[in-house]
């Protein structure tokens, strides 16, 4: 049978393809084309049956298959008006080659989109970054469209207009002190103190000299005349007690009645002052359980926790996780004084998939490492700290291989992934396995790994 006959035989099938389909006999001419073909090549492609392949389709792969035999699949090339994706296989019959075929899907739509998305994406982050500069305040601060941080938001500037405490709980790194020094910059104690109080720096019986003041005398190595405290430093404006789980039980009744009528007391005096301080506290504990375990004085925390602003860690607002990365750039960039440097497809892929324990400063910290690797303003999986490209890796085989012994297609499939992971294109990938690209193709969709 040769290819008219073979064709002539499927021809109902193929006429209803979705996909575009063109066939070739062994010499390289042509011998159908679907209707597909002509919706996405935008030709009328029936003219060219009967013609040489090389007359017909210029730059035809189809010819190269016909040469040499072999397959060749996941092509990608311009077909008339169109991007196509294509896979040529050679059709043989009894081993002799009688021709082959091409079979192709139009991605125009998908490249479009995807470059689109892209553009979309960087003005999102340039818009955001320009309406930060407008108030050089909030420069630093992304909100993103994640609904519970607009709440955060909003209830964040509604404090900033009034006077009461506010308690921030958020993991290490989400932007507790920021949204602490966003309330007092928006209040109209702005033009006075925001003093920081890191009350697990330090240690129980100095903090209260801090916080309080002393007297001359109070204590061995007490300066003449006294000091002033922190309270009193912060008169007119907002103390920040950062780490304030971590307040000694002791200390937490001299805190509370400072809050309830402004009143501090130096240590080893016994005349009392009075101060106007706003407080804003802030933990990465969960304050109400340390008050259920008694580590914590009830009193105090309902005090403190007047407005609540609970923010959500990083790995919560993953809608958000590729704003940050963009605005992040351009923070970093600007600080190191370089130009705003891109992101490479595969590297965006791992900073968008990492969990980012350590929330935000953790992303400021790879995003800086990153950009200082950097050689070609793209930042590559190169760039990249170790830890994020390797961790993956090493949760991945820890899960094929505790649970039981893997099978051999199973441990296929993982170092395939891992390939592609590592290298930026198929063909590295391939060459890196030792095997060809159309294999790797083949290996690929065998277990779903192809794009969809
Ligand atoms: N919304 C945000 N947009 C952009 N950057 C942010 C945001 N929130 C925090 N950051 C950045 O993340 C870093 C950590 O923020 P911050 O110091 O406020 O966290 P924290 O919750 O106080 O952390 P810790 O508990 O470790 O003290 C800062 O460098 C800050 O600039
Ligand atoms: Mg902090």
């Amino acid at each position: 049978m040769d290819m008219r006959e073979l064709i002539n035989k499927s021809r109902k099938i193929l006429d209803v393809i979705y996909n575009g389909i063109v066939a070739v006999d062994h010499e390289g001419i042509v011998v159908y084309v679907n209707p597909a073909n002509n919706r996405i090549t935008g030709m009328e492609r029936e003219e060219s049956i009967g013609k040489h392949a090389m007359e017909a389709v210029p730059d035809a792969h189809i010819l190269q298959v016909i040469e040499s035999g072999k397959e060749m699949i996941g092509v990608r090339t311009k077909a008339g008006k169109s991007d196509v994706i294509s896979n040529i296989v050679p059709v043989k019959e009894n081993g002799k080659l009688i021709g082959a075929i091409s079979i192709f899907q139009d991605i125009t739509d998908i490249i479009k989109l995807n470059r689109q998305l892209n553009e979309a994406q960087n003005t999102i982050a340039l818009l955001s970054e320009r309406l930060n500069q407008v108030s050089e305040i909030d420069k630093n601060i992304v909100v993103g469209s994640n609904k519970e941080m607009h709440k955060i938001m909003e209830l964040a500037i509604k404090a900033s207009r009034v006077n009461s405490n506010v308690l921030i709980q958020g993991e290490s790194g989400t932007g507790k002190e920021v949204y602490a020094r966003f309330i007092h910059r928006h209040s109209d104690r702005k033009d006075k103190p925001f003093v920081v109080v890191n009350c697990a720096a330090i240690p129980d019986q100095l903090l209260e000299s801090e916080l309080f003041g002393y007297e001359e005398g109070a204590f061995t190595g007490a300066k003449k005349g006294g000091r002033m405290g922190l309270f009193e430093l912060a008169d007119g404006g907002t103390i920040f007690l950062d780490e304030i789980g971590d307040m000694n039980l002791f200390l937490q009744p001299k805190v509370l009645r400072t809050l309830q009528n402004g009143e501090i007391m130096r240590v080893g005096s016994n005349s009392v002052r009075q101060v106007d301080v706003r407080v804003i506290a802030a933990t990465n504990k969960d304050l109400k359980s340390l008050v259920e375990k008694d580590k914590f004085r009830e009193d105090l925390y309902y005090r403190l926790r007047v407005i609540l602003l609970q923010l959500p860690p990083l790995r919560e607002r993953k809608e958000d996780l590729h704003l940050f990365i963009k605005s992040i750039i351009i923070r970093v960039c600007r600080k190191l004084k370089r130009e705003v440097a891109d992101v490479s497809p595969p590297a965006m892929r791992i900073l968008m998939n990492y969990h980012y324990p350590g929330n935000i400063r953790e992303m400021e910290n790879i995003i800086e490492q990153s950009v200082v690797m950097d050689e070609n303003n793209v930042i590559d999986v190169d760039d990249l700290p170790k830890y994020l490209v390797g961790e993956k890796e090493e949760e991945d085989i820890k899960l094929s291989f505790t649970e039981s012994f893997p099978t051999l297609e199973e441990v296929e499939k993982e170092i395939i992934i891992r390939a592609l992971r590592k290298f930026r294109n198929k063909t590295d990938a391939a060459s890196a396995l030792n095997i060809s690209r159309a294999t790797l193709y083949r290996k690929m969709e065998k277990y779903n790994l192809l794009p969809v």
